[in-house]
């Protein structure tokens, strides 16, 4: 997917019912409505939307993400893209926009499943790196969470490696 054919723009409150559409197809645990309107009222918070592009099918969104800022930090507290139009750039473009709304210098950090080794993947290259874990963080399986950060630095290694890749370290 080109990003002709994706615009990035903030999330809205109307933009609710489709992100619990996406979030329940997305999530064994999905975030309650209740949820996504703490977070956008938050003035802290980066909430983007991925939409179709207007000629297309105006307004249809296609992911969303959250990031929060904790102090210093930015949480990203989720991100997720409709099933059908996976593997297509949507949430490279969606972190791309949290990035560049958030400040590139800043420093950002998550948690996610040992089990997604697809959002494990799509992190990484964005220069996060796995820093712990949090024992038994996921209630609903019991699953330990996988703590990632990434910083200017990691963020600069990774930059280095996509583009000298034999040069490649661990
Ligand atoms: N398997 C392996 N690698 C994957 C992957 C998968 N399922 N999904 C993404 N990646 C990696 C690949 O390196 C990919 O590049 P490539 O397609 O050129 O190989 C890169 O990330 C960029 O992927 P992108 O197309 O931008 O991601 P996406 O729009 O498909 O969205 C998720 C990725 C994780 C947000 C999406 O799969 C999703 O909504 N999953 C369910 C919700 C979820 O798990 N959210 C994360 C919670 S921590």
């Amino acid at each position: 997917m080109s990003t002709q054919q994706l615009t990035i723009r903030p999330l809205g409150y109307s933009d609710l019912p489709q992100v619990i559409a996406i979030e329940r197809r997305a999530f064994p645990s999905p975030w309650s409505l209740a949820m996504f309107v703490l977070e956008l009222s938050k003035p802290s918070s980066i909430c983007l939307a991925a939409v179709e592009p207007q000629r297309a099918r105006p307004g249809r969104l296609l992911g969303y993400v959250i990031c929060s800022r904790y102090a210093d930090v930015w949480h990203v507290m989720n991100i997720a893209v409709d099933p059908p139009r996976r593997r297509r750039g949507i949430a490279t473009a969606l972190l791309e926009g949290v990035i560049a709304g958030a400040g590139e210098n800043e420093s950002f950090t998550l948690e996610v499943r040992p089990s997604n080794p697809g959002a494990i993947a799509l992190y990484q290259r964005f220069g996060f790196r796995t820093a712990g874990t949090r024992p038994r963080y996921y209630q609903d399986t019991g699953e330990d969470a996988v703590i990632m950060w990434r910083t200017p630095e990691s963020a600069a290694a990774e930059a280095l490696n996509a583009r000298h890749p034999a040069s490649e370290t661990t």
